[in-house]
């Protein structure tokens, strides 16, 4: 699940969860941005799903996830996302419809601090499967030990 890099480095966080930056194909009569499964983004489209009326006391997500792969994107309103391999940490604001993260598998992560008017879109690689999900804390970083040994 971890790629391993030359010279046994594992991938930073940040290059695991990238920040994507969508083109604007609008014009004079407003914005238009367009994501294509397999080039906008790395996995072709199987499920959307948006979380909107949230609010800033709501924490979502709080789960890591074995085989989907997801981008978020805040189309309208503001939303944080937190995100961990276990290892490392980084928060990333939401704030523009045409800017996304990447979340690839087995990443943490919590997503909160919801504005009123938040629609926060998911693009998913896979049907739901409630199975997938692993929504202890304290598994999920024994499973990524579990991983990070490969490189010991
Ligand atoms: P949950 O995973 O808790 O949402 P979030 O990650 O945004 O906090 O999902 C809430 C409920 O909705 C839960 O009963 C599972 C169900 N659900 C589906 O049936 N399909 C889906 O694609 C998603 C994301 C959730």
């Amino acid at each position: 699940m971890i790629k391993i890099l030359k010279g046994c480095r594992t991938m930073t966080l940040k290059e695991k969860c990238l920040i994507l930056q969508f083109s604007d194909l609008g014009d004079k009569r407003g914005k238009l941005v367009v994501i294509e499964g397999g080039k906008a983004i790395p996995f072709n489209i199987k499920r959307v799903f948006y979380i909107y009326e949230s609010d800033s006391t709501v924490i979502r997500g709080q789960h890591a996830n074995m085989e989907s792969e997801f981008v978020l994107i805040n189309v309208a309103g503001q939303s944080k996302v937190r995100v961990t391999d276990g290892r490392e940490e980084y928060i990333v604001e939401l704030n523009r419809p045409m800017m996304g993260v990447y979340i690839p598998k087995m990443i943490w992560k919590d997503m909160y601090d919801f504005s009123r008017d938040s629609v926060l879109l998911v693009l998913a690689s896979t049907h739901y499967n409630g199975k997938e999900y692993i929504r202890n804390y304290e598994e999920y970083l024994k499973m990524m030990s579990k991983e990070e040994k490969v490189c010991e």
